[in-house]
Parts: structure tokens; sequence; C-alpha cells
């Protein structure tokens, strides 16, 4: 019986051998294959007269289109073959996504990134800054806002707001809508309308649960993000309306992908563009679909009201509210001094993007991206011009830049000076699992192309970062989850 089972147990696992190898298609094992050998496990050159991909010159943005062309079609004069007779494009776009996570690896071991001084203070291109503890005490905030007078609102994902006024946090506000804490959702982003000290109004995103719904299964409850809006009055909420809603057919049951931040745009014969973004709850295809609100930016104004030159108005069956689409996982939404309307979203396993947000265009998720699976099979390449029949006849717009390896980007904000009058305009882009904030400085070419002029990680390793937000001083605030508070990046001087 015994042997039996272990003869058995042996078959299965020659079963299971040869099972892998025909399917291991992980980055890795395709790099140790067919690569490594000249090249070096790590990257390092040497064999074949290979020169080290761990250097500066060959971590700028460009190598990723030249890295792609030159495995495709090989080093003939030097001793490489072209790869593109032998793997896939997804499996060359893999290789090249793995050289960025071993030159990533390669550059953190050699100490790179933001350097603090034994004064607590960090030196960077333009400011000396150091970072204060402002809220303790918090429990998973999600994002953090400011009235005009230095008072700061947070929301909590288990469902709570509060405020910090004068050095104190407040008890959690009073009578705020039910939201549903599920996987990535909950009590999410919070904006206060330019107008506030007219109207009072502030806006909030939360995943929102209902017990009916067309697509109820199991006895499920299904959830959605809602846009409300109330005002807080000594200390309690009250509800105004409902801005947005889904249909009722799109509430689901995914913990995944809510995306959600929401940024005031122009005055529009009286009324204010509201632009936010939903993530696409985990079914990729989703984002691609009109007719879904999901992996979408949308646009709106301020009383829940669709303009009326919205891009998809006349798309039969589409939302009327969505501005672009193929987005993944947005959790960062800003729009710049000069009024261009941003994302930083999640990719999959490297390929977190920042995007320039326009009217009407797709950002490709999930035809195209810069990530691989979690599994580390790669199955999908950057750009839709070698992407075969998935992108043909589509035009898709690329990021401006991207995160490789990933960091989980979340939270985005634009710098208004103040303090720090030499960051004036520069995005910067909190990230998760980095521990992350990210300076860019941005400006269009001749050919008006978005290009990066300047990209500097500030922090790194202080905590995840769940929101970046500039002050009314200028001062730039960062949420953390893990630990839970709320810091502040201050120049060194004060
Ligand atoms: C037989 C040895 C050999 C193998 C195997 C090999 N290469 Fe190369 N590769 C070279 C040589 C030699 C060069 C040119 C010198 C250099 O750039 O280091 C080169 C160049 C490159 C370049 C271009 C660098 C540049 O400057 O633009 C990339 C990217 C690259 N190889 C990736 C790969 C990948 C990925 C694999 C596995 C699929 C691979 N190579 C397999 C030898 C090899």
């Amino acid at each position: 019986m015994t042997t039996k089972l272990l003869v058995r147990a042996g078959v299965f696992a020659v079963v299971c051998g040869a099972a892998a190898s025909a399917w291991a298609q992980s980055v890795e094992t395709l790099w140790e294959r067919n690569c490594a050998s000249c090249h070096g496990k790590e990257a390092q050159g040497g064999g074949a007269g290979t020169k080290s991909f761990l250097t500066d010159e060959y971590r700028k943005r460009e190598y990723d289109r030249l890295f792609f062309d030159a495995i495709r079609e090989g080093k003939a004069d030097m001793g490489m073959s072209a790869f593109g007779e032998t793997l896939s494009n997804e499996q060359i776009w893999g290789l090249v996504n793995h050289i960025r996570m071993l030159q990533d690896q390669a550059f953190r071991k050699g100490g790179g990134g933001p350097k603090r001084g034994s004064d607590g203070v960090y030196a960077s291109k333009h400011a000396s800054y150091k970072v204060e503890d402002v809220v303790r005490g918090l429990s998973t905030p999600w994002s953090v806002e400011f009235l005009t007078d230095g008072t700061m609102l947070i929301a909590e994902r288990p469902g709570t707001l509060r405020v910090w006024k004068d050095g104190k946090l407040s008890e959690p506000v009073k009578n705020v809508p039910k939201s549903r804490e599920t996987g990535q959702g909950g009590m999410m982003d919070i904006a206060v309308h330019p107008d506030y000290a007219k109207n009072g109004l502030i806006y909030l995103t939360f995943t929102q649960e209902i017990d009916e719904h067309p697509g109820k299964q199991d006895g499920h409850r299904g959830t959605h993000t809602v846009v409300v809006r109330g005002t807080i009055a000594d200390g309690v909420w009250t509800t105004d309306k409902t801005v947005w809603q889904a249909r009722p057919e799109h509430y689901m049951r995914s913990g995944l992908h809510f995306g959600s931040r929401i940024v005031w745009g122009e005055v529009i014969d009286g009324k204010r563009e509201l632009y936010f973004c939903l993530g696409e709850r985990g079914q990729a295809n989703q984002a691609q679909d009109l007719g879904n609100p999901n992996g979408k930016v949308h646009r709106i104004f301020d009383d829940g009201s669709v303009p009326k030159d919205n891009p998809f108005v006349a798309t039969e069956g589409a939302y009327a509210s969505i501005w672009s689409y193929g987005h993944r996982n947005p959790q960062g939404l800003v729009r710049d001094l000069a009024g261009n309307l941003w994302d930083t979203e999640h990719g999959p396993r490297g390929g977190d993007e920042l995007n320039a947000v326009v009217k009407g265009a797709n950002y490709g998720w999930p035809l195209v991206s810069y990530g691989i699976e979690y599994n580390g099979s790669p199955t999908r390449v950057p750009w839709a011009d070698v992407a075969g029949d998935k992108a043909k006849g589509k035009t898709i717009v690329n990021p401006v830049d991207v995160w490789l390896p990933s960091v989980g980007v979340c939270g985005l904000d634009v710098s208004t000076g103040g303090v720090f009058g030499a960051w004036k305009g520069d995005l910067f882009a909190g990230g998760l699992a980095g521990e992350s904030v990210d300076r860019f400085r941005l400006a269009k070419d001749d050919a008006g192309a978005w290009k990066v002029v300047e990209r500097e990680e500030i922090l790194r390793g202080l905590g995840r970062v769940r929101d970046v937000r500039t002050g009314p001083d200028g001062a730039i605030y960062v949420a953390l989850n893990g630990p839970d508070k709320v810091v502040r990046i201050v120049p060194a001087g004060k």
C-alpha cells in the first residue's frame, strides 16, 4: 500500500514537473534559461563580453523600447541572436520588466534613494526638508483635505471622518453616510468645494452596499462607489444629495480596485466641473466597456448633472459621465496649476502609471500594460504597435512615466509653492508598497508630447503612503497607513 502510494506520488511529481517546464513562463525562468549565461543572473554582465545593465544610463526610461527592440532583433554583430523568432513579444517585454526589477534591486542594495542625514534633514535637488509627525491615532487614513484656514479633514477607510484643528484631532464626525469597508473599499476621498466659504459643501466618495440589485447572486450584497455631498457643522454631517451613483446592475461583490479620487475643474455656466475616477474592481475588461462605469475617469458638474460636451454622451449605452477609459486602478488624480489633468494608477506587477488624462482617450488597460501577472508570467506589452490583434485599430495613449517595479502608486497632488517655492507646479505621487513619494516636473516638448523634466524620489521607507496633499502653506502632507498617521514635509530650516 505504502509502496503503491509512493509510486503514485512519484508519477504525480514527474507529471507535475513536466507540466511545470511547459507552463513555467515566469520572467525569472525565461531570464535564467535564455539570458543569464551571457548577461549574468543579476544582469551584472560579464559573459560573452556583455556590459552590466545595472548603470544609471541603462535605468533611463528610453531603454524600455530600445531593450525590447534589441532583444527582438538581436545584436548579430555582437553575438546575440534575435529572440523574436523564439520568444513572444509578451515574453520579450517580460524580460525587460525583469531587467528593470534587477536594476532597482541593485540600486537599493547600493544605497540608492532619498538620503536622510543624521540631523534628520533630507537634501534634494531644489530643497532640503525634514519630516514631522502631525496626526497620530488614526485608523487606516485614506485621504486628507484642507479648508483654507488650515483645518484638515481626514477620511478613514473603516467609515469615519475626523477633523484636525489647532493641533487637536476630533472624535469621529457624527451621522456620516454609511459606507462598507470591503477589501480595498470603504470611506475614501474627501474634497472641499472650491466655493466652500459660500456653500459649505464637502464631497465624499465611499463604497455603498445595497441589498437588492439585478446582478445579485447567492444572496450576496453588492457594492459600488457613490459620490455624495453634504456639510459638517458642530461635528455633525448632513447629507445634501448623492451626486453620482452607478446603475443598480453594476453593483458587484469584488473588494478590489476602487480607485476613487475627486478633483475640481473650471466653472462652466455657473457650475463647477468635478472629475472622479473608478478602478475596474478586478474585472479588467470592464475598463474597455463604455457601458460600465469601472476603470474610468468621470466628469460631472458639482450638482451631479452631466456636461453636454462629455465625449460619450451620444454613444448608445455608455455612461454619459465617462471622460476617459482603459484605466486599471487610479488612486491618484490631480489638475496641475495650468489645468492639465493627471492620474496615477496601479499596474499589475511592474507598470504603475502616470497619465496625462485627456477627453475621450483610451489608456489601454487591459490590452496593453508595462506590467506582468503577479505570478511572474508575461501576458502583455506596453505598446499598441506590437500588441497584435488585441489593440488592432485602437488608439491607445501611453503613460508619460511608469514605475518599474511598482510602488503601488496612491495619492497625487501638485505643489502650490508657498514654503517650497522651488517646487511650485511639481507633482508629488505616493506609493503604498514602495513607501515612497516621488516628485515630477513635467513639460511639453516642441511636438506637444509630455516629457519628464525631473523625477526624484523624495521619501522612502516611512510607511505605506495612502495620500499626498499640499497644505495651505505649501508643506506636503502625507497620510501613512501602517503606521497610521499623517506626517508633513517641511523646509529643513523651520
Ligand atoms: C550568447 C550571449 C548572449 C545571450 C544568450 C543573450 N545576450 Fe543579450 N547581448 C549579448 C551581447 C554580446 C550584447 C551586446 C553587448 C552589450 O550590450 O552588453 C547583448 C546586448 C543585449 C541588449 C542590448 C543592450 C543595449 O545596449 O542596447 C539587451 C537588452 C540584451 N542583450 C538582452 C538580452 C536578453 C533579455 C537575453 C535573453 C533573452 C539576451 N540578451 C541573451 C549577448 C547575449
